[in-house]
């Protein structure tokens, strides 16, 4: 009779194992295996994907191996479940923020990376102006231009290494507070995101949504609202591609628990006129202070009305439009950027008076040698312009001169006559402003026929 109890009991217990680990009672996870299933188009569990993130973050998984697993999912790809796991093990890699000490509706904003972007310069105190507090963390850029963070950097004295308490203090006290990436938030992110870099696992969706979703996250915001970019200059060089990357965001945004917003817009030639970090600066103070409209303001806006709607601060898109206008049409948008930069060491002088910000010794005129309406400006290569001038980083231990980069004088659509200039390189030597006003030239297709001004907003999903 105890017998036959023990053989029931036995039997109970392993149906419960296998349930619960899979195949067998001792299960001894392997990255060999997981790597070979994911090969071989298989779904990953929850385990593994948790077994791989912790393991590569403590340094007990390899770099060869995780290359091998990054290259898998770029070519298998992961449902919605596993990215979903994915970024949750990403987030759980290190630390999170804890805003609950901040009262209020929390909002962050991240934008896919495109050329002369400094839509958060802009957005940012649009935004805090009307009551939601913006808490966002950002990271240093690498390649053609800085990140947010450099670019915040022109402004004398800017510390963008505060601590947790000033940021929070912040928060409270001015509604908007922007700080670096600090090294214990989502270190998987860090480990993985530079093995991409030099893996060519890069544009993988599962891959960018865990990347982007598992900061935000750890952020802790109550609204993330993403800015997907589509075109040649952004890893989503199709419509459909960048689509399928914010549906994706968005989706994963919502499975954690977060109102999550997507705006797709065009990257096929560099955002506004600026490329270079404090020009870029002083272009994002010029729309806040109403000098500067097109697409920049319409981004922003659009922007904007994602954050004030998904907060319940306005009824609809048309009400948070006016509400974001009439900031920038008093000034009181113009003055949170003053206080964010106050609260953070910066002198708010400069707000007000661009001269204090950094300044580049040499200008020299790009001239076209060519007539025509301008058809396409190649932003990666604008960007590579900036970056030969000293405005990104080639390494993650390069300096960035902040005064450096190129001011475009002719957009998509623009006619040209010869000799006209195309931009005013802004350069620290004659001879780097020279080579730079002929690489310039080079980023312009100029056609005979009239070009019509693309479609900026390509579409939101909500
Ligand atoms: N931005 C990120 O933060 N991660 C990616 O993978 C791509 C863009």
């Amino acid at each position: 009779m105890w017998k036959f109890y023990g053989i029931c009991v036995n039997i109970l217990v392993k149906t419960y194992s296998l349930w619960l680990y899979g195949e067998t009672e001792v299960n001894i996870m392997r990255m060999t295996d997981i790597i070979e299933k994911k090969r071989d188009g298989g779904v990953l569990s929850t385990e593994e994907i948790r077994f791989m993130v912790k393991g590569y973050t403590d340094g007990s998984i390899p770099d060869y191996q995780m290359s091998a697993m990054l290259m898998a999912i770029l070519l298998k790809g992961m449902d919605r479940r596993e990215t979903l796991d994915l970024t949750m093990a990403m987030v759980d890699s290190g630390e999170t923020l804890d805003l609950s000490r901040i009262n209020g509706v929390k909002a962050d904003k991240h934008s896919t990376g495109g050329v002369g972007d400094k839509t958060s310069l802009i957005l940012c105190p649009m935004v805090a102006a009307q009551g939601v507090k913006i808490a966002k963390m950002s990271g240093r850029g690498l390649g053609h231009t800085g990140g947010t963070i450099d670019k915040l950097e022109s402004f004398p004295g800017f510390n963008t290494g505060i601590s947790e308490e000033t940021f929070i203090n912040n928060v409270n006290e001015f509604g908007i507070a922007i700080a670096g990436q600090t090294a214990d938030l989502d270190p998987a992110d860090k480990k993985m995101y530079a093995l991409r870099d030099v893996t060519g696992t890069v544009p993988s969706i599962p891959l960018i949504v865990s990347s982007i979703m598992s900061k935000k996250l750890a952020a802790g915001a109550d609204i993330i609202v993403l800015d997907v970019k589509s075109g040649s200059g952004s890893f989503m060089k199709t419509e459909e591609a960048a689509h399928e990357l914010a549906e994706n965001l968005t989706a994963v945004g919502k499975m954690a628990g977060k109102k999550t917003v997507a705006v797709i817009t065009d990257m096929d030639e560099p955002l506004g006129n600026a490329v270079g970090n404090a020009l870029e600066v002083k272009e994002a103070i010029a729309v806040l202070k109403g000098e500067v409209k097109g697409e920049l303001l319409e981004l922003c806006l659009t922007l904007g009305s994602c954050i004030l709607t998904e907060a319940g601060f306005a009824a609809n898109d048309a009400e948070a439009r006016k509400m974001l206008l009439c900031g920038i049409e008093d000034g009181t948008a113009l003055k949170k950027l003053a206080e964010l930069v106050e609260g953070q060491e910066g002198d708010p002088k400069a707000v007000y008076d661009t001269s204090m910000l950094p300044e580049a010794k040499v200008k020299f005129e790009a001239i076209s040698k060519r007539s025509g309406y301008v058809k396409h400006i190649s932003a990666a290569d604008v960007g590579l312009v900036s970056m030969h001038l000293g405005g990104g980083r080639a390494t993650k231990e390069s300096e960035i001169d902040l005064s450096v980069g190129v001011m475009l004088h002719k957009k998509v659509g623009d006619f040209v006559e010869v000799g006209e200039s195309l931009g005013t390189i802004h350069a620290s030597d004659p001879a780097k402003a020279e080579e730079a006003t002929r690489l310039l030239e080079n980023c312009y297709t100029l056609v005979p026929e009239k070009v019509e001004k693309p479609k900026f907003i390509k579409g939101i999903v909500r």
